[in-house]
């Protein structure tokens, strides 16, 4: 095995950046190829905690390539105020590596995201406000402004004065919000790419020169299956494509360089900001698992919403993303439980379905088909091999992994490295 994919399958927050770190460990290189730094993937190792956005997490290993695909959008003020972040830690970045054709995200982005969320009103998508969305729509309306242009001083001056003219139009008079002045921000964006140049690189030749050499290449997915442009609850997504096909797209790597795509599942689900999730619980068994699991944002600071497991999006994750793997993560927040439920299937005016909904009235108003399991009671932080692990535990994972119709990979007991059941080499 030489290329792995790892997704979220949910609506992000999977631990995604936990598996990615244990994998690194064998890999050559870690691989972003989507989103920016809406994506909050928390590494824990020896009990210290990194909370890493940009920087894909084989940061923390020494001597692996860490790449920025072209599909990443980059806020050049929040790299390098993580790379810097880690270097006050004694982490080494040096081996970073951002794309020539990566977008470049501006304060402009981030105003107009800000002032389209408030323009929403109640229809508001609940963004984590960073400007996300506006730049993939600027990049799509093919007026972004790229890495490779950030590098030349006057290319950038030319494409900012440009954009800059129109997004003050666009902020002042749709919005009434405030505009911005051309020479401040030249000059410090001018700044940060003298800063940035020494990471940046053609990473399309540099990723499949890695794969031909026989390396061992990471694509570490952000955001998750039901937050992706095409397949997730539009319109409460992410503005780019995080599921494996997004791989390809983001990093410039052809699909028959793939080896193997592993989906990240939270043992239970959450989401944050707005959209339909039909096992939420609004109940004290809601705020049991919120509290028990620390489920607040790490980029936003919002409390996550809470619910049981639903095997019917693991399933639509594994047709999507053609899943060969799943890395079950937080096993542990459900060690306390006294029973739980797993969605198998969803009924909608009594029947049950068997697509997962594209229509968003009908997926607000489906049912959930519980299964109902018994609780283990017993810390499952310890465990090292799946056999060890209570009777009770491992039947619902095996109905999950049964109703998906993907095998169980990964099991995680918890946050750190060593926390880890394997029960498939991955590479
Ligand atoms: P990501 O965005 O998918 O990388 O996930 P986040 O980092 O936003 O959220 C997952 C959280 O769960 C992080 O704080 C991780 O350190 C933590 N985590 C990951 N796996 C486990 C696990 O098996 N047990 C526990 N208790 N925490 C975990
Ligand atoms: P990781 O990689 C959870 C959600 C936002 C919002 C929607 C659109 O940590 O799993 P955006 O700012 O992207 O335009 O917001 O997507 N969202 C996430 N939710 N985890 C994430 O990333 C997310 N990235 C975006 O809350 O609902
Ligand atoms: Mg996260």
């Amino acid at each position: 095995m030489s290329a792995i994919i790892v997704i979220g399958s949910q609506w992000g927050d999977e631990g995604k950046g936990k598996v990615v770190d244990y994998l690194a460990e064998q890999a050559n290189v870690v691989v972003r190829y989507s989103g920016g730094n809406n994506a909050g993937h928390t590494v824990v190792v020896k009990d210290e905690a990194y909370k890493l956005q940009l920087l894909p997490s084989g940061i923390l290993y020494k001597g692996k390539t860490c790449v920025l695909g072209n599909g990443v959008v980059i806020d050049p003020e929040a790299i390098l105020k993580e790379i810097n972040g880690m270097k006050e830690r004694g982490i080494d970045t040096s081996s970073l590596r951002i794309s020539t054709r990566a977008q470049v995200l501006l304060p402009y982005h981030r105003r107009q995201d800000e002032a389209e969320e408030t323009a929403r009103g109640e229809f508001k998508i609940g963004t984590t406000k960073r400007g996300i969305g506006p730049c993939y729509m600027d990049k799509v309306a093919r007026c972004g402004i790229r890495i490779v242009d950030l590098m030349d001083p006057e290319e950038f001056a030319a494409k900012l004065k440009h954009n800059l003219t129109a997004k003050n139009e666009l902020l002042v008079k749709l919005y009434g919000a405030e505009p911005f002045e051309y020479e401040p921000m030249l000059k410090q964006y001018l700044a940060f790419a003298e800063q940035l140049r020494p990471y940046v690189a053609d990473t399309t030749y540099l990723l499949n020169d890695a794969l031909d050499k026989g390396e061992k290449v990471l694509f570490e997915g952000a955001q998750a299956t039901l937050l992706d442009l095409d397949h997730g609850t539009y319109p409460y997504v992410t503005s780019s494509n995080p599921i494996a096909g997004g791989a390809c797209t983001g990093a410039g790597v052809g699909p028959g360089k793939i080896d193997k795509v592993v989906g990240v599942v939270k043992a239970y689900t959450t989401r944050v900001g707005e959209g339909p999730f039909p096992t939420e619980l609004h109940c004290a068994m809601g705020d049991t698992i919120r509290e028990a699991g620390h489920e607040f944002g790490t980029v936003t600071g919002r409390p996550r919403r809470c619910g049981w497991l639903d095997a019917c999006i693991v399933k639509y994750a594994g047709q999507v993303s053609g899943l060969d793997a799943l890395a079950i993560t937080r096993l542990d927040i459900l060690d306390g439980l006294d029973s739980i439920k797993l969605c198998v299937g969803y009924l909608y005016n009594g029947e049950i379905i068997k697509e997962y909904p594209a229509s968003l009235k009908v997926l607000s108003k489906v049912e959930p088909v519980y299964e109902e399991f018994a609780g283990w009671k017993t810390d499952t932080t310890k465990v090292r091999r799946y056999e060890d692990l209570p009777a009770a535990a491992r039947a619902y994972l095996e109905r999950l992994s049964e109703v998906a119709g993907v095998r169980l990979g990964i099991v995680s007991v918890g946050p750190n490295r060593e926390e880890t059941i394997i029960m498939e080499e991955m590479f």
